[in-house]
């Protein structure tokens, strides 16, 4: 959500600026803005609404070395240029760039009123410029720390003053922020995407800490180590696909490979996760789990419930983080906390693993992003493995997730009573998993027509019972966010009869997932039902099932797995299904409307 980029060196500052903000667009955002100090301490402001691609004026006189850029997803105030940052103070000389939400802005916002500033838009930053204003002497660093005193909330901020013009200073709180350092020249950023080009040498700055960047020096209130950043900016591309989110889809069959590569003892039936490792005795003591997620990543943490209660037999339970973090969960020492999470950023599963770490849990990560806030908070965890994901929409780290949760059940399994043979057998199963999905995507085409045929619909269900519950939720929430204009729901299969069946007829189509399973006879009782109402039904089903192929008006195959396994497989055809539907309704499918990558605010 929101990006922040900040330049200060030997060279104009705007185009490194520029080129940042293009990186962080996948992240997603509703206007943008700059500012640059020139030599002589003129500032070059600059704000507009829409896509930084759409940018046509000609900025080759800005030669400035020192700026700061941000693009804007709106929490407070309108979408609009006035709102847009950078915000500034009421002389123009204090500029800052924030990127989360000042909770107590409304009450600081009076009395700064009262006190005789002027303010210029609605949002809550602006009080930061005004705040920091009130508290400058001739030392911006000491003016920022001192205004940062009265603020509640969350924020990653890049401030540059006229008045003490050599510097960028750079804080946070619940917010992502790094720097990026080089010979004779600094970054600071929200993202590492934003600064790759420049420099791979990263300080991560944590919550309460200061930063001040000169051209020729920094420092931060504690020594920090300086990281490298392992990937690549290859990575970063799309590769001969028309969109980041088909190509993260078509690397799903990958995912899973890079999730259980090195970390399975086939013989002795065992996962081997080494960063569970080090809590390995603790968790043997575990009594219950609590997995905490948003979204996508909840849908993975509800098949983990599944995973866990049906083969480690531990009471495990998913909660929303967004939930979780406000009601009195009952929990303890015995009990285990798995945040999971793609951006490891999402503010309300970071500070639901801090409340969590209050109430004396152990608390593990499950996160792609290495490094991120998630993956630090946490005592232990998991790593996805599978890169950086662009698209907003969450598809291989989705795979990834469930593939890790099979894993995890397997190693909480084994310290619990699992045989030797179930081990082996469901390892054996995941390591076949890359070929199976391979062979879904050799049909890509087939789910493209069927894209095209149900694309005149703007209503569907998801439907599907146990395993593939959360499976029907994932299929509708990328529906909803992909091809927005589409209203879908997932529901249990055994729930439709309890309401929702009286919005079928000819006009609502439902999708069934419906693999030769436990429940594939009760799957099979709801189709027939809905079939009933004349409701259209597309259906996924296991290979070699001929009995649906006639009661259904389509079907998707998917290639026989372990039951536990199937939600992995029955993902793929709805992921591309929901990117080929989106395609046809002409929406870009890699940064749909009103969303954001990675969600930094509550
Ligand atoms: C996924 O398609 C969604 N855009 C969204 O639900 C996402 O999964 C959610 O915001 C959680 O993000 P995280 O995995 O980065 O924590
Ligand atoms: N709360 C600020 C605003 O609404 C920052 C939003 C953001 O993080 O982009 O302007």
């Amino acid at each position: 959500m929101c990006g922040i980029v900040g330049y200060i060196g030997k060279k104009p500052a705007l185009p490194v600026l520029l080129s940042g903000l293009k990186r962080l667009e996948y992240r997603g955002y509703d206007s943008y803005g700059f500012c640059i100090l020139e030599k002589k301490k003129d500032v070059f402001l600059y704000k507009k609404k829409g896509k930084i691609s759409e940018l046509q004026e000609d900025f080759s006189n800005i030669k400035g070395q020192i700026g700061i850029a941000h693009t804007r997803w709106a929490t407070t105030g309108a979408v609009s240029e006035q709102n847009t940052h950078p915000h500034f103070d009421c002389h123009k000389n204090i500029f800052l760039v924030h990127n989360g939400i000042i909770e107590n802005y409304q009450e600081l916002k009076e009395q700064l009123i009262k006190e005789g500033h002027q303010f210029t838009s609605e949002t809550d930053t602006e009080v930061l410029a005004h705040l920091i204003e009130k508290y400058f002497d001739d030392n911006l660093e000491e003016a920022v720390r001192q205004a940062l005193k009265e603020v509640r909330g969350t924020y990653g901020i890049a401030v540059i003053s006229k008045k003490d013009p050599e510097k960028i200073v750079a804080a946070k709180l619940g917010s992502p922020l790094i720097l990026g350092i080089n010979d004779n020249e600094f970054l600071v950023a929200s993202d590492p995407a934003a600064i790759i080009s420049s420099t791979r040498q990263i300080i991560t700055l944590d919550d309460n800490e200061i930063a001040v960047l000169s051209p020729d020096k920094f420092f931060i209130l504690k020594e920090k180590p300086i990281e490298k950043i392992e990937w690549d900016i290859e990575d970063a591309q799309k590769q001969g696909f028309s969109h980041f989110m088909l190509k993260e889809i078509f690397e799903e069959p990958e995912a899973i490979k890079k999730s259980i590569v090195g970390r399975m003892i086939l013989e002795q039936g065992l996962a081997k996760l080494g960063g569970l490792d080090e809590v390995s005795e603790r968790l043997k003591k575990i009594e219950k789990v609590v997995i905490i997620a948003c979204g996508t990543a909840s849908y993975a943490g509800k098949v983990g419930e599944y995973m866990f209660e049906e083969y480690a037999k531990i009471p495990t339970k998913l909660e929303i983080a967004s939930e979780f973090r406000y009601k009195n969960s009952i929990l303890d020492d015995k009990t285990a906390v798995l945040a999971i999470s793609q951006s490891g950023e999402t503010i309300d599963t970071l500070e639901a693993i801090k409340e969590a770490k209050r109430k004396g849990c152990l608390t593990l990560g499950l996160v792609n992003t290495v490094g991120s806030s998630i993956a630090r908070e946490t005592d232990a965890g998991v790593y996805c493995r599978v890169g950086q994901e662009i698209a907003v929409a969450s598809t291989k780290a989705f795979i990834s997730q469930l593939s890790i949760l099979a894993l995890i059940t397997v190693f909480l399994g084994r310290q619990r009573g699992m045989s030797l043979t179930t081990g082996k057998r469901i390892l054996q199963e995941l390591e076949k998993l890359p070929d199976l999905a391979r062979k879904i995507l050799n049909k890509s085409d087939d789910i493209k027509d069927l894209a095209k045929k149900y694309s005149e619909y703007r209503n569907f269900f998801f439907l599907a019972r146990k395993y593939n519950f959360p499976i029907a939720q994932e299929g509708a929430i990328k529906l909803k966010e992909i091809a927005w204009k589409i209203h879908a729901e997932g529901y249990p299969g055994g729930e439709i009869k309890h309401g929702p069946i009286a919005l079928i007829d000819e006009n609502f189509p439902t999708v069934v997932i419906c693999p030769s399973d436990s429940v594939y006879d009760k799957m099979k009782n709801a189709l027939e039902e809905i079939k009933a109402r004349k409701g259209k039904i597309l259906a996924v089903i296991t290979q070699g099932n001929d009995e649906i192929k006639n009661l259904a008006d389509d079907v998707i195959y998917i290639p026989k797995t372990l039951e536990m396994l199937t939600p992995i497989l029955t993902t793929i055809p709805l992921h591309l299904f929901a990117a080929y539907l989106g395609l046809e309704l002409g929406l870009d499918i890699d940064k749909p409307r009103n969303l954001a990558k990675s969600v930094t605010v509550e």
